[in-house]
Protein backbone atom coordinates (compact mmCIF):
# COMPACT_ATOMS: atom_id res chain seq x y z
CA UNK A 1 0.00 0.00 0.00
CA UNK A 2 1.82 3.05 -1.11
CA UNK A 3 -1.02 6.23 0.46
CA UNK A 4 -0.87 6.17 3.86
CA UNK A 5 -4.13 4.62 5.66
CA UNK A 6 -6.75 7.15 6.60
CA UNK A 7 -7.88 6.67 10.22
CA UNK A 8 -11.02 7.99 11.58
CA UNK A 9 -10.40 8.83 15.44
CA UNK A 10 -13.18 9.47 17.78
CA UNK A 11 -12.85 10.20 21.33
CA UNK A 12 -15.88 9.19 23.73
CA UNK A 13 -14.45 11.63 26.07
CA UNK A 14 -15.28 15.31 24.68
CA UNK A 15 -13.63 17.00 27.37
CA UNK A 16 -11.09 19.60 26.85
CA UNK A 17 -7.77 17.78 28.57
CA UNK A 18 -9.22 14.19 28.04
CA UNK A 19 -6.86 11.25 28.75
CA UNK A 20 -8.74 9.60 25.49
CA UNK A 21 -7.91 12.75 23.55
CA UNK A 22 -4.46 13.06 24.60
CA UNK A 23 -4.07 8.99 23.68
CA UNK A 24 -5.54 9.33 20.43
CA UNK A 25 -3.01 12.21 19.40
CA UNK A 26 -0.05 10.10 21.34
CA UNK A 27 -0.93 7.70 18.35
CA UNK A 28 -0.91 10.23 15.77
CA UNK A 29 2.43 11.18 16.79
CA UNK A 30 3.62 7.57 16.87
CA UNK A 31 2.37 6.57 13.22
CA UNK A 32 2.86 10.04 11.40
CA UNK A 33 4.60 7.70 8.17
CA UNK A 34 2.00 5.11 8.43
CA UNK A 35 -1.53 6.83 8.92
CA UNK A 36 -3.24 10.32 8.40
CA UNK A 37 -5.50 10.57 11.83
CA UNK A 38 -8.76 12.66 11.65
CA UNK A 39 -9.83 13.26 14.57
CA UNK A 40 -14.11 13.80 14.44
CA UNK A 41 -14.80 16.25 16.59
CA UNK A 42 -18.71 16.50 16.17
CA UNK A 43 -20.07 14.02 18.43
CA UNK A 44 -21.50 16.14 21.01
CA UNK A 45 -23.11 17.80 18.14
CA UNK A 46 -25.22 15.03 16.88
CA UNK A 47 -29.13 15.11 17.78
CA UNK A 48 -30.11 12.61 20.16
CA UNK A 49 -31.04 9.58 18.00
CA UNK A 50 -34.70 9.05 17.14
CA UNK A 51 -35.53 5.93 14.79
CA UNK A 52 -37.86 8.12 13.41
CA UNK A 53 -35.74 10.64 12.24
CA UNK A 54 -33.48 8.19 10.69
CA UNK A 55 -32.25 6.90 7.34
CA UNK A 56 -35.29 7.36 4.72
CA UNK A 57 -37.73 8.61 7.36
CA UNK A 58 -36.90 12.31 6.93
CA UNK A 59 -34.64 14.46 5.26
CA UNK A 60 -30.62 13.12 6.64
CA UNK A 61 -29.75 15.90 9.70
CA UNK A 62 -26.12 17.34 7.79
CA UNK A 63 -23.94 16.28 10.95
CA UNK A 64 -25.43 13.26 10.89
CA UNK A 65 -24.80 12.61 7.30
CA UNK A 66 -21.53 13.84 7.94
CA UNK A 67 -20.64 11.49 10.59
CA UNK A 68 -21.58 8.79 8.64
CA UNK A 69 -19.66 9.55 5.06
CA UNK A 70 -16.37 9.68 7.24
CA UNK A 71 -16.64 6.84 8.98
CA UNK A 72 -17.02 4.79 5.33
CA UNK A 73 -14.81 6.81 3.84
CA UNK A 74 -11.77 5.76 6.35
CA UNK A 75 -9.63 2.83 5.83
CA UNK A 76 -10.07 2.05 9.60
CA UNK A 77 -11.65 3.87 12.79
CA UNK A 78 -9.70 4.07 15.86
CA UNK A 79 -12.17 4.77 19.02
CA UNK A 80 -10.95 5.26 22.58
CA UNK A 81 -13.33 6.40 25.02
CA UNK A 82 -13.63 6.74 29.06
CA UNK A 83 -15.96 4.32 30.85
CA UNK A 84 -19.00 6.08 32.22
CA UNK A 85 -21.22 4.94 34.97
CA UNK A 86 -19.46 1.07 34.52
CA UNK A 87 -20.90 2.01 30.95
CA UNK A 88 -20.47 3.61 27.54
CA UNK A 89 -20.48 7.25 27.64
CA UNK A 90 -24.06 8.27 26.23
CA UNK A 91 -22.55 10.41 23.45
CA UNK A 92 -20.55 8.00 22.10
CA UNK A 93 -23.33 5.61 22.39
CA UNK A 94 -25.53 8.27 20.95
CA UNK A 95 -23.19 8.48 17.47
CA UNK A 96 -22.84 5.05 16.97
CA UNK A 97 -26.55 4.42 17.52
CA UNK A 98 -26.89 6.91 14.44
CA UNK A 99 -24.55 4.20 12.12
CA UNK A 100 -26.85 1.05 13.20
CA UNK A 101 -29.44 1.52 10.13
CA UNK A 102 -26.88 3.22 7.52
CA UNK A 103 -24.27 0.31 8.29
CA UNK A 104 -21.30 2.48 8.30
CA UNK A 105 -19.06 0.17 9.92
CA UNK A 106 -20.00 -2.96 8.47
CA UNK A 107 -16.55 -4.54 7.44
CA UNK A 108 -14.61 -1.55 8.74
CA UNK A 109 -11.37 -2.69 10.56
CA UNK A 110 -11.68 -1.32 13.98
CA UNK A 111 -9.67 -0.36 16.69
CA UNK A 112 -10.98 0.43 19.88
CA UNK A 113 -9.09 1.18 23.47
CA UNK A 114 -11.15 1.83 26.35
CA UNK A 115 -8.77 4.08 28.75
CA UNK A 116 -9.94 4.67 32.10
CA UNK A 117 -10.26 4.43 35.92
CA UNK A 118 -10.84 1.12 35.48
CA UNK A 119 -13.35 0.13 32.51
CA UNK A 120 -13.94 -3.10 32.19
CA UNK A 121 -17.68 -3.06 31.97
CA UNK A 122 -18.07 -0.29 29.37
CA UNK A 123 -15.03 -2.32 27.33
CA UNK A 124 -17.41 -4.98 26.63
CA UNK A 125 -20.40 -3.49 26.21
CA UNK A 126 -19.12 -1.12 23.56
CA UNK A 127 -17.10 -4.31 22.18
CA UNK A 128 -20.20 -6.00 21.53
CA UNK A 129 -22.17 -2.82 20.07
CA UNK A 130 -19.19 -2.90 17.59
CA UNK A 131 -19.65 -6.43 16.85
CA UNK A 132 -23.48 -6.95 16.35
CA UNK A 133 -23.00 -4.03 13.89
CA UNK A 134 -20.38 -6.06 11.95
CA UNK A 135 -17.04 -3.98 12.79
CA UNK A 136 -13.84 -6.22 11.83
CA UNK A 137 -12.14 -6.16 15.74
CA UNK A 138 -9.21 -8.97 16.53
CA UNK A 139 -8.39 -9.39 19.92
CA UNK A 140 -4.44 -7.34 19.33
CA UNK A 141 -7.03 -4.50 18.23
CA UNK A 142 -9.52 -4.25 21.27
CA UNK A 143 -7.66 -3.10 24.20
CA UNK A 144 -8.23 -2.12 27.90
CA UNK A 145 -6.00 0.57 29.51
CA UNK A 146 -6.96 0.75 33.36
CA UNK A 147 -5.58 3.84 35.28
CA UNK A 148 -4.98 5.40 32.18
CA UNK A 149 -4.17 8.81 34.31
CA UNK A 150 -1.01 7.49 35.58
CA UNK A 151 -0.08 5.92 31.68
CA UNK A 152 -0.73 9.17 28.88
CA UNK A 153 0.90 12.67 29.76
CA UNK A 154 -0.45 16.03 28.76
CA UNK A 155 3.19 16.48 26.22
CA UNK A 156 1.28 13.28 24.37
CA UNK A 157 3.51 10.66 25.44
CA UNK A 158 2.84 6.66 26.84
CA UNK A 159 4.80 6.85 29.66
CA UNK A 160 4.02 2.96 30.76
CA UNK A 161 5.92 0.43 28.69
CA UNK A 162 3.54 -2.26 28.85
CA UNK A 163 0.92 -0.02 27.38
CA UNK A 164 3.19 1.17 24.90
CA UNK A 165 3.60 -2.48 23.87
CA UNK A 166 0.28 -2.99 23.84
CA UNK A 167 -0.76 -0.12 21.75
CA UNK A 168 2.00 -0.52 18.97
CA UNK A 169 0.73 -4.44 18.51
CA UNK A 170 -2.45 -2.91 17.66
CA UNK A 171 -1.26 -0.61 15.63
CA UNK A 172 0.40 -2.95 13.97
CA UNK A 173 -2.56 -5.32 13.63
CA UNK A 174 -4.89 -2.32 12.42
CA UNK A 175 -2.15 -2.21 9.55
CA UNK A 176 -2.81 -5.85 8.56
CA UNK A 177 -5.91 -5.82 9.21
CA UNK A 178 -6.40 -2.56 6.64
CA UNK A 179 -4.31 -4.43 4.11
CA UNK A 180 -6.50 -7.63 3.99
CA UNK A 181 -3.67 -9.98 5.99
CA UNK A 182 -6.20 -11.04 8.81
CA UNK A 183 -7.28 -14.49 8.53
CA UNK A 184 -11.06 -14.55 8.72
CA UNK A 185 -10.92 -16.70 11.78
CA UNK A 186 -9.26 -14.51 14.08
CA UNK A 187 -11.74 -11.73 14.02
CA UNK A 188 -13.81 -11.60 17.13
CA UNK A 189 -17.74 -13.06 16.28
CA UNK A 190 -20.99 -11.21 17.28
CA UNK A 191 -22.61 -11.44 20.43
CA UNK A 192 -25.64 -13.17 20.31
CA UNK A 193 -28.42 -10.55 20.55
C1 LIG B 1 -19.57 10.87 34.78
C2 LIG B 1 -18.35 10.03 35.00
C3 LIG B 1 -18.48 8.70 35.31
C4 LIG B 1 -17.34 7.90 35.44
N1 LIG B 1 -17.49 6.57 35.68
C5 LIG B 1 -16.41 5.76 35.60
C6 LIG B 1 -16.56 4.34 35.61
O1 LIG B 1 -17.63 3.80 35.70
N2 LIG B 1 -15.45 3.60 35.46
C7 LIG B 1 -14.21 4.16 35.30
O2 LIG B 1 -13.26 3.44 35.10
N3 LIG B 1 -14.04 5.50 35.34
C8 LIG B 1 -15.11 6.31 35.47
N4 LIG B 1 -14.95 7.66 35.44
C9 LIG B 1 -13.60 8.22 35.49
C10 LIG B 1 -12.96 8.26 34.13
O3 LIG B 1 -12.44 7.01 33.83
C11 LIG B 1 -11.81 9.25 34.14
O4 LIG B 1 -12.28 10.53 34.53
C12 LIG B 1 -11.16 9.31 32.79
O5 LIG B 1 -9.95 9.98 32.89
C13 LIG B 1 -12.04 10.02 31.81
O6 LIG B 1 -11.47 10.00 30.53
P1 LIG B 1 -10.94 11.34 29.87
O7 LIG B 1 -9.73 11.76 30.64
O8 LIG B 1 -10.61 10.94 28.47
O9 LIG B 1 -12.05 12.36 29.95
C14 LIG B 1 -16.06 8.48 35.34
C15 LIG B 1 -15.93 9.84 35.06
C16 LIG B 1 -17.05 10.62 34.87
C17 LIG B 1 -16.90 12.07 34.51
Amino acid sequence: MSHKINILAISGSTRKNSSNGNLIKAIAMLTTAIFTIEIFEGIDMLPHFNPDLDYGQVEENAQVAEFRRKISAADAILICTPEYALGVPGTLKNAIDWTVSTMNFSQKPVALITASTAGTRGHQSLLGTLLIIESKITKDTEVLISSIQTKVNSDLEITDQETLGLINKLINSLIEMVKGNVPVETLLPAPLL
